[in-house]
């Protein structure tokens, strides 16, 4: 019970670095909370500043969310503990304390603690995102309609309500941080992957 606290803390801890503001800082860009979508996580980086500091950001925020699931398979038994290990690490994203919780949307880190959960699932969600992405060129609605099918795929690969469950939560909390995405795709108005404006 203490290790799976103690672990619980760590991953919010890790998760609250936000490599988005960290990885414009080395990059001498803008503030990704005030400029573009004011949304600190790649797909704005993108906007800002070009391919390198995105894909940085993108792989700093995956291992935010693979890292502590993986610490958490290695020391924990029971899929909750490991489950709520995966939820601390991307809610650690969405309201990070190192940066006056004003953190992402979640995307990169639920992907990354997914991995961890089950890299099959991943998978068909990784594909998902490329399929909307590829046709529409819409980063959020991609991970709107990964989300969505995230729990399912879950469910049917591994069989595990505890995981399917945290990845019900997971998709919930980026849903509502992607409500400002929604009114945009809605109005016509969401810019298409790299574009600086709609
Ligand atoms: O990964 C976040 C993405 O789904 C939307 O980002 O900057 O277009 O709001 P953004």
């Amino acid at each position: 019970m203490i290790m799976t606290i103690l672990l619980i803390i760590a991953a919010y801890l890790f998760g609250s670095i936000s490599s988005a503001v960290l990885v414009c800082k080395a990059f001498g860009l803008p503030d990704p909370r005030r400029e573009g979508s004011g949304n600190p996580g790649a797909t704005n980086v993108l906007r800002l500043g070009g391919k390198v500091p995105a894909g940085l950001t993108l792989a700093f925020d995956w291992v935010k969310g693979t890292l502590p699931v993986l610490v958490a398979l290695w020391l924990l038994d029971g899929d909750w503990g490991i489950g709520f290990v995966g939820v601390a690490a991307f809610l650690g994203h969405l309201f990070p304390v190192f940066f006056g919780f004003h953190g992402g949307k979640g995307v990169a880190t639920g992907l990354g603690v997914l991995l961890g959960w089950s890299p099959v699932s991943l998978l068909l969600t990784g594909a998902t995102w490329l399929l909307v992405a590829g046709v529409f060129r819409y980063s959020s609605m991609a991970a709107l309609v990964a989300f969505v099918l995230a729990p399912i795929w879950l469910a049917l690969v591994t069989g595990s309500v505890a995981f399917t469950t945290c990845m019900f939560v997971v998709t919930v909390f980026s849903w509502w941080r992607h409500r400002g995405n929604l009114k945009r795709l809605a109005a016509g108005e969401e810019p298409k992957i790299g574009q600086r404006k709609a």
